[in-house]
This record gives C-alpha cells, structure tokens and sequence, in this order.
C-alpha cells in the first residue's frame, strides 16, 4: 500500500518535472528590452529572443559592440524582426529614462523588461578605505538604482500590456558573497524591492510579472577573469560552470512562464537557498570554502 503511495507520488513529481510547458513561439512579436547586452548572458538572452522572433531594444555603453550584437540578431532571427540598441551608461538615472523612451519610439511599447546589466568590478576584501566608498556608490547606483528608475519609467507601458519584468540576481542575492560585498549587497536589495512590488501588483490587481532570477556561476568573459584576477581560479575546476546561452534561455523561460523565481541551475542552489535560515552556518562555510584570501 505504502509503496503504491509512494510510487504514485514519486510519478507525479516526475511526471511534472517531465512537461515543458514552455512555448517559444509565445515570444513572436514581444517587444523586448534587455539591459548590459552587449556582452555576457546578456547578450545570449538578445540571440535566443531574436530566434523566438521578439523584437528588441538592447541596451549597454559601448555601442560599437551593440551594433555587432543588432547585426547578430538581424541574422538569427525571422525576416522583418525589428531590432535595435541605444548606448547608454547605467550610472546616469537621466539615461535610464532615454533608453525606455528609445523603446517606446522604436517598437512603440514594451510587454519584457529584462534588468540584467552590473557594473563589471574586479574582486577584493571591502576594508573601509575611501576607494572603496567611491566603488561602492557606483556600484549601487548601476547595480540598483538604475534598475529602480528603468522600472519607473517602464511601468505605464508594461501595464497597458499585461508585461513582465525579469530581474538577473545570483546566488550571490540570497547568501552573502566574500570579496563582492558590495555586489551582493545590490543583489539583496533588488530582491527587496522587487518582492515589494509585486506584492502592491496582487494588491491593486495589476498584472505585471516579476521573475527573480537566481543565477549561479556562468562563465561569462568577465567572470572568468574576475576570478582569475583575484587567484580563485581554482574555484573553476571545482565548480563547473553554466554556459551563457543556456542561463540566458532558463532565464527566457522563467520570464515567459510568469514565474516569481528561477534558480540555475536549479537544485544546488534551491538547496542552498532552502537552507539559508536553518543552517546558516553551514551554508555559509559550503559557500566560503571555496575561496581563499590571496596572499
Ligand atoms: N557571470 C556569472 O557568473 C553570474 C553569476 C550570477 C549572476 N550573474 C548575473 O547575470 C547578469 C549578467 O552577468 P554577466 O556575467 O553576463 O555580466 P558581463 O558579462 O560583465 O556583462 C555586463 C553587461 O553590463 C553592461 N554594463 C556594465 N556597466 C554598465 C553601465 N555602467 N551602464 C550600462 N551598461 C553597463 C556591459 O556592457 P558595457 O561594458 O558595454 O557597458 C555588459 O553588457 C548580472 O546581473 C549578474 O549579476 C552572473
Ligand atoms: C547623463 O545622460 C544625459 C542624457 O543622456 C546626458 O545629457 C548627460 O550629459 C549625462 N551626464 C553625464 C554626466 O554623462
Ligand atoms: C578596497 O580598497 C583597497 C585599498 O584602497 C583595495 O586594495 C581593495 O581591493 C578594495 N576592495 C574592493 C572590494 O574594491
Ligand atoms: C490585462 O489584464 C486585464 C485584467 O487582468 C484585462 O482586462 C486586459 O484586457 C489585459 N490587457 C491585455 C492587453 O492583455
Ligand atoms: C558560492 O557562491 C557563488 C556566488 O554566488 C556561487 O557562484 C557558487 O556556486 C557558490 N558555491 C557553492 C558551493 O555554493
């Protein structure tokens, strides 16, 4: 009797892990603005949207490197898909509000809104000095703040169309990283403010998804050589890591299937998630014991 419950629960489980309910071509004729895409999972996530046939507004500083990125698009996605960029530096709120509007121009709305860039910021001990508060301001600034006002100016537009909004965290934003204090401070906030949000959003009925997306170690150019920078890159032999378009699709995913949160990959750091508040300790050491002050 037992071992049929069991068998039937076991079924179900998998049987749910099984369907993929997810269907691209949902994604034809979204009008898509992605931030920090011009390299990194940013710029994966406006290659796997192009395919799907959603047109874009993609967003970093420099734009020589967007244009190859629009020329990429142009090629990979359907005949007559509408794709364009705007540079513009994260660390200016008067360029949050340019970008959006540079979207709502060009594509005439928005239904995603894909916050994804950081400031990229080479790894060290947060020791107080006045270099690093002159870092840290900026940090919050790109890292936050920017993604608060590009919401702002976003949010008329994406309730006229039902929209989402799909936030790029870490791991990093639910257990506190060493030598990214900083970082994973701006991680923890935008968690904070984007569970806010959409509490107000059930409140007044406003249909706006939000997907926080808690991201693992990718090897993006610039994570890789962070980590190298700093002599952790033994930490990369340990700990495998995900590929850029792979975490660029899960993320796609999560955002189309309106889910409040994605964790890739999904049961590492589920697990630590779960654990966070009942064995911090624990957590904590698993996390930290992969890396080590450099001498
Ligand atoms: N890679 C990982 O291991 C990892 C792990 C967990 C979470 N994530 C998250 O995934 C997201 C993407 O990470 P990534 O590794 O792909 O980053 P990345 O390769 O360093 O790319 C960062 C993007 O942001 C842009 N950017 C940087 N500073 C900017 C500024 N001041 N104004 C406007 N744009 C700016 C960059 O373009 P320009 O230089 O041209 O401006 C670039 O397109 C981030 O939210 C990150 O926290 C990454
Ligand atoms: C901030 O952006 C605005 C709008 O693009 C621009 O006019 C201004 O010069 C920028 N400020 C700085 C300090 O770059
Ligand atoms: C903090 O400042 C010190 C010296 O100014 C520097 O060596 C260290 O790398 C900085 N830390 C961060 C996280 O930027
Ligand atoms: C948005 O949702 C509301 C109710 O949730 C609905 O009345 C409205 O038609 C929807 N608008 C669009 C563009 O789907
Ligand atoms: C520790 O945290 C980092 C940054 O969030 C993450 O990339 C890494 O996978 C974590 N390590 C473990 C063992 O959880």
């Amino acid at each position: 009797m037992w071992k049929k419950i069991l068998a039937l629960f076991v079924g179900v489980l998998v049987g749910y892990w099984l369907i993929d309910d997810f269907n691209p071509n949902v994604l034809r004729g979204k009008r898509v603005v992605v931030t920090g895409s011009s390299t990194g999972i940013g710029e994966q996530i406006a290659y796997h949207y192009a395919r799907m046939g959603a047109d874009l507004l993609i967003t970093a500083r420099r734009e020589k490197v967007l244009q190859q990125v629009v020329t990429r698009c142009k090629e990979l996605g359907p005949e007559g898909g509408r794709y364009f960029y705007k540079s513009a530096d994260m660390a200016n709120m008067s360029a949050t509000k340019e970008v959006i509007q540079e979207a709502i121009d060009r594509l005439g709305g928005i239904d995603i809104l894909v916050l994804n860039h950081i400031l990229p910021i080479p790894l060290g001990l947060w020791e107080g000095t006045p270099q690093n508060l002159t870092l840290t301001d900026k940090i919050i600034d790109v890292n936050f703040k920017a993604y608060i006002y590009l919401t702002s100016h976003a949010l008329p537009h994406l309730t006229v169309t039902n929209g989402s909004i799909i936030v790029v965290s870490s791991l990093a934003g639910k257990i506190g990283q060493p030598f990214t204090a900083v970082y994973s401070a701006t991680k923890f906030a935008l968690d904070g403010f984007f569970g806010g949000l959409r509490q107000e959003f059930k409140l007044r009925g406003c249909d706006v998804s939000i997907t926080l997306c808690v991201i693992g170690l990718v090897g993006t150019e610039n994570a890789i050589r962070g980590l190298r920078d700093y002599g952790q890159h033994y930490l990369l032999e340990m700990l495998p890591a995900e590929t850029p378009s792979d975490t660029a699709l899960a993320i796609i995913r999560g955002g189309a299937k309106r889910q409040r949160e994605i964790f890739h990959p999904y049961l590492s750091l589920k697990i630590m998630t779960l654990l966070r508040d009942w064995i911090p300790n624990i957590v904590e050491f698993i996390n930290r014991s992969m890396f080590t002050v450099p001498a």
